[in-house]
């Protein structure tokens, strides 16, 4: 008798532990799902677009669909967003990719200085636009090489044709 009592006081601490344990758990279930709705009203990532101020005029179409398909979510007023990226905290992570996006280049406003095409072109051609975390969920952002060099010739059309009001050196 005293040896199974012993035996079953043994085990009973186990399905206690488990019980505060799932006590935790609900807590910071409820805590995550509370933060996760709180974090929803920081409004920043939250931003309509600013109106289109002046647009490029690319003078190759192919080269244009290629920036609205790959750069024109960062880099004009134009930025169409994914659902995902409307819901904190992905639409922060989106919306300061757009700010600094648009502050280095941006196609919409084109009276304003821009880029310098040398640093364009290196965007392009090195691969590091767009952004891999873009690329990851955006398919057809992902350029070939054929591709890079269609953007590239495009966008010495675009500066020789309709050049933006100025250019900034060194971008970022
Ligand atoms: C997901 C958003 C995003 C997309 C899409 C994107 N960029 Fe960018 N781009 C940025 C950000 C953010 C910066 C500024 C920070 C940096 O340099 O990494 C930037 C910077 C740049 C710069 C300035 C770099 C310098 O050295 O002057 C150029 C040029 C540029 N991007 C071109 C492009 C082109 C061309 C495409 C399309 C093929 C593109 N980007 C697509 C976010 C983006």
């Amino acid at each position: 008798m005293s040896t199974m009592k012993g035996e079953e006081s043994g085990a009973r601490p186990t399905p206690r532990s488990g019980r505060r344990w799932k006590r935790w758990l609900a807590w910071g279930a409820v805590g995550s799902v509370v933060l996760f709705g709180l974090i929803q009203l920081i409004p920043f990532g939250h931003r309509n677009n600013p109106p289109v101020a002046k647009a490029a005029v690319w003078p190759n179409t192919r080269a244009e669909t290629l920036a609205a398909n790959g750069c024109n979510d960062c880099h004009s007023n134009l930025t169409k967003r994914w659902w995902a990226t409307e819901i904190a905290p992905a639409s922060w992570l989106a919306q300061s990719d757009v700010n600094g996006g648009r502050n280095a280049l941006n196609f919409s406003e084109w009276d304003k200085p821009q880029a310098d095409l040398d640093n364009v072109i290196e965007a392009v051609q090195s691969g590091s636009m767009p952004p891999l975390q873009y690329k990851l969920f955006h398919g057809n952002a992902r350029l070939g090489d054929a591709e890079r060099t269609q953007l590239a010739d495009g966008l010495r059309q675009l500066y020789a044709t309709d050049p933006p009001a100025g250019t900034k050196q060194g971008g970022g």
